[in-house]
C-alpha cells in the first residue's frame, strides 16, 4: 500500500484530500504546516508527498527544501493556488516533482501521484543497477590484476627455466663424459684391489643417475618453457592437414612394447575413413604420448585401449585403460597447470602435472576439446574431440 504525506494548513482542503486518498486505496497522513510535516516525515517512510505550497509559517518551498534533504528520492508534489505559476515553477527547480492546482482535482492528483510513485521506484531500480555495474567493474578490475599476476607468475618462471637450461645442458653433457671416459679407464686400471673396483663401479652408477635425473629436469624445464610459451602465445605451431589415423598409429608403435613390458592388453580401432584434421602433427602426438605415458604410470593390470571414430562434424579420440582411476574431485583439476602439487603426501607423485594442462592447451588450440571419465578403482577414460578439416575454417 502506498503511503502519502498531505501537508496543507486548510483543514477542509487536508479532510478532502484525505478522504479521496483513502479511497483510492492510499494510507494517508495529514500534517497542518510544515514543522509538523518534516516531523512526520521523519519518522515515517511515504512514497510521495502533496504539499500546500501557501501556508503560514515555514511555507512550502522551505517545506520542501527540507524533505529534499531528509530523502531526496520521494517525489513531492505541490499543490498551489491558482495562479501562482510562478512559485510552482520555482518548487519543481528546487526538486518537486510536479504541480498541481487548488482546488485540487482528485482525477489529476491520482494520476500525477502514481506517475509520480512509478517514476520514483524506476530511479530506485536504476540506481541499484548502476551499483551493479560499478560492483561487476570493481570484480573486472580484480580479475585483470589477478590476470596480470598470473601473466608475471609465467613470464617469472619462463626466464628462470631458460637460464637453467643452459647450466643443466652442461651438467648432463659433463656428467656424460665423464662416465663414458671412465668406462674407458676401466679396463686399464689394476683390478687388484676389489675395494677400488668396487668404488669405480659406485662413481660410474653414480654418474648414470646423475645423467638420467638431470635429463628428467631437463624434461621438465622444457615442459614449462612449452605451457609457458602456449599461454603467452609464442609458441610455434605448424598447421598441416592430418591424417589423425598416421599419429595414433605412430604412437601406438612407441607404447605398444611399453605396455607389453608392464604386461598390459593393448588394443587400438580406428575407424576406415576417418576425415582429415587440420592440426600441428608434433602437438597433436605430444597431446597421445601423453596420455599413453600416464596411462601406463597408472596401470598395473589390465589394459590400454585407443579408438577413434568420426561423430558428426569431430573426430572423437579415447583412450581408456583399467587402472588406479581418478577420484571425482580431482577430475576437473588434473588439467589445471601443476594440479600435482599438494597432493604430495597422499600419493607419490610421478610427475609435475604438466602433462595434461600441455595437453590441454594444444587441443583446445586446435578448437577441440578434452575430457575424461573415471571411476576410482576401476580405470579411467580420456577423451579428445577434434573437429574435421572442412569445419575448422583456418
Ligand atoms: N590414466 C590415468 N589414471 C589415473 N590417474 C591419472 C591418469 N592420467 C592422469 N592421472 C592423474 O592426473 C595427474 C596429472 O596428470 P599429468 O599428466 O598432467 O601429470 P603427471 O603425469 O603427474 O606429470 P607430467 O605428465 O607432468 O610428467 C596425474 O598425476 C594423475 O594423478
Ligand atoms: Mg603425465
Amino acid at each position: 500500500m502506498m503511503h502519502i504525506l498531505v501537508v496543507d494548513d486548510e483543514e477542509m482542503v487536508r479532510y478532502v484530500l484525505t478522504e479521496k486518498l483513502l479511497e483510492s486505496g492510499f494510507s494517508v497522513i495529514a500534517a497542518s504546516g510544515g514543522q509538523q510535516a518534516v516531523e512526520f516525515f521523519r519518522n515515517t517512510p511515504f512514497d510521495a508527498v502533496l504539499l500546500d505550497l501557501k501556508m503560514p509559517g515555514m511555507d512550502g518551498i522551505e517545506t520542501l527544501k527540507e524533505l529534499r534533504m531528509l530523502d531526496p528520492e520521494v517525489p513531492v508534489i505541490m499543490v498551489t493556488a491558482y495562479g501562482d505559476i510562478a512559485t510552482a515553477v520555482e518548487a519543481i527547480k528546487r526538486g518537486a516533482y510536479d504541480f498541481v492546482e487548488k482546488p485540487p482535482q482528485i482525477s489529476r492528483i491520482m494520476v500525477t501521484l502514481r506517475r509520480a510513485i512509478e517514476k520514483a521506484s524506476l530511479e530506485r531500480e536504476v540506481k541499484k543497477l548502476g551499483k551493479n555495474i560499478e560492483e561487476s567493474a570493481v570484480l573486472k578490475q580484480a580479475y585483470e590484476k589477478l590476470k596480470e599476476l598470473d601473466q608475471v607468475k609465467t613470464a617469472f618462471l619462463s626466464s628462470v627455466s631458460h637460464e637453467l637450461r643452459t647450466p643443466l645442458t652442461s651438467i648432463i653433457g659433463y656428467a656424460e663424459i665423464s662416465r663414458k671416459k671412465l668406462l674407458k679407464l676401466i679396463p686399464a686400471m689394476s683390478d687388484d684391489d676389489p675395494k677400488t673396483t668396487k668404488s669405480i663401479r659406485q662413481v660410474e652408477e653414480n654418474l648414470g643417475i646423475l645423467v638420467s635425473e638431470s635429463g628428467k629436469l631437463a624434461g621438465l624445464i622444457e615442459s614449462i618453457l612449452d605451457l609457458t610459451a602456449m599461454e603467452a602465445g609464442t609458441a610455434e605451431w605448424r598447421w598441416e592437414p592430418l591424417q589423425l589415423r598416421e599419429v595414433i598409429e605412430d604412437a601406438a608403435a612407441v607404447f605398444s612394447p611399453v605396455f607389453k613390458e608392464k604386461g598390459l592388453e593393448f588394443s587400438v580401432t580406428i575407424e576406415d575413413d576417418l576425415p582429415m584434421i587440420k592440426g600441428d602433427r608434433y602437438r597433436i602426438s605430444q597431446v597421445i604420448n601423453q596420455i599413453f605415458t600416464n596411462a601406463a604410470a597408472f596401470t598395473d593390470q589390465g589394459g590400454v585401449t585407443c579408438s577413434a571414430k568420426r561423430v558428426e562434424s569431430t573426430i572423437v579420440l579415447s583412450i581408456s585403460d583399467t587402472g588406479r582411476g581418478i577420484l571425482a574431485s580431482r577430475q576437473g583439476v588434473i588439467f589445471e597447470k601443476f594440479s600435482q602439487i599438494g597432493d604430495t603426501l597422499t600419493d607419490k607423485p610421478k610427475g609435475v602435472g604438466l602433462g595434461l594442462p600441455i595437453s590441454r592447451l594444444i587441443v583446445e588450440y586446435h578448437g577441440g576439446k578434452i575430457g575424461v571419465e573415471s571411476e576410482p578403482g576401476r580405470g579411467s577414460e580420456f577423451t579428445i574431440v577434434l573437429p574435421v578439416e572442412e569445419e575448422m575454417g583456418i
